[in-house]
């Protein structure tokens, strides 16, 4: 029996994030500049290289792979990683396969993603309204994303939308969002904005919107219920009872998780980040590739890597200046 992954804080580490691109067809505003510059193809892992990584990390008890970017969608080829690693939910290694998506490609994909055993994926949407959502995103159609909404609901795949609050932004459309997601038998997730980037001038006190805020707003419309059910990720939910719907709350500001932390992100170039408040990382991809035939010391490397997984982030707003502030993008290690 291999011994689970546990960080010197006690945590089982059960989840992994993979970043399989650090490129995207939208550049949100909180995300990415306006021109990025992208790691060039050479320097990226391959796809069975990210297999072989992924398969690592089940072998020492990860139960949980979500697949991110960038855009994950928009990696060559990304589907055939999808079908080749499902043989983990095949066997029952895996309980969780699924991916975070900006939704503009899900009109080609949703039904062979489907078709892999994923079950739920998240679509990142954060305003209903099309000039807005072409502001936030830079270019980005709305129209595309729904389309690609609404095939993945015909594949049968469940939707959680993520919403990161904006203050200014989409305040005005907080029960348009709610009751669009409730319509549509859709999960919502708001997300606090977290200091990630330097996007030049960017104003994140200035964008930050509570979400104790957002929630007093919710609790005007309807009583709220906390749930105690979790998807093993950071949000914790409540029920509406006007409408029987799920609202999450992701609260890196107000409510830090940091304690029950399951997680670990892995790059496209092998890099491993213990936690994405910091910028300590480990290199997964020498032992990989300097040992073709022998997973031994990628093993090693792994657990030398979670046994420096630091406590939790930094982030802080509420001396009105931004603690925490990391110079890397929120794109390079998927969120
Ligand atoms: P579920 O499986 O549905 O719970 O998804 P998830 O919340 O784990 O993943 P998703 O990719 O939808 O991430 C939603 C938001 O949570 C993103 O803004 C992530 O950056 C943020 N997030 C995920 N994990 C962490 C974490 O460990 N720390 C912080 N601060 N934010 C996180
Ligand atoms: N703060 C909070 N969430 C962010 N995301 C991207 N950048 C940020 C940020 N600075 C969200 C996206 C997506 C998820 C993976 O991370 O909207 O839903
Ligand atoms: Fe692309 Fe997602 Fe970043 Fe937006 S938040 S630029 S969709 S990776």
């Amino acid at each position: 029996m291999t011994a689970p992954l546990i960080d010197p804080f006690a945590r089982p580490i059960s989840y992994l994030r993979v970043s399989v691109t650090d490129r995207c067809d939208f550049r949100c505003v909180y995300c990415m500049a306006e021109n990025m510059t992208f790691l060039p193809k050479k320097e990226l892992l391959t796809l069975e290289e990210l297999d072989r990584m992924c398969t690592a990390f089940i072998g020492l008890g990860v139960r949980k792979l979500r697949i991110t970017g960038g855009e994950p969608l928009v990696r060559r080829d990304i589907l055939t990683f999808f079908q080749a690693i499902s043989r983990h939910l095949d066997s029952g290694a895996l309980d969780e396969l699924t991916l975070t998506t900006n939704g503009s490609q899900l009109e080609r994909h949703a039904a062979d993603l489907a078709a892999c055993g994923i079950k739920r994926i998240n679509v990142s949407l954060d305003t209903l309204d099309e000039d807005k959502f072409a502001r936030v995103t830079r270019w980005g159609r709305l129209p595309q994303v729904l389309r690609g909404i609404d095939a993945a609901q015909k594949a049968g795949l469940r939707i959680k939308i993520n919403t990161v609050a904006l203050k200014g932004f989409n305040e005005d459309e907080l029960f348009a969002l709610v009751d669009w997601c409730a319509a549509r038998d859709m999960d919502l997730t708001f997300i606090e904005v977290m200091p990630m980037g330097d996007l030049g001038g960017e104003d994140r006190i200035g964008q930050y919107w509570s979400l104790d805020d957002v929630r007093a707003q919710l609790a005007t419309r309807s009583p709220l219920t906390d749930l105690a059910e979790r998807t093993g990720g950071p949000a914790r939910y409540v029920r509406m009872e006007q409408t029987g719907q799920k609202i999450g709350f992701i609260t890196p500001l107000t409510h830090n998780f940091c304690e029950s932390c399951n997680r670990v992100r892995l790059t496209c170039t092998g890099e491993l980040y213990m936690c994405l408040g910091q910028e300590d990382w480990a290199d997964l991809r020498k032992p990989l590739r300097n040992h073709p035939k022998d997973d031994a010391p990628l093993r090693a490397a792994i657990r030398a890597a979670i046994a420096r997984k630091p406590k939790g982030h930094d982030f802080d707003y509420s001396r009105q200046q931004v603690a925490g502030q990391m110079t890397r993008h929120m794109s390079h290690t998927g969120g």
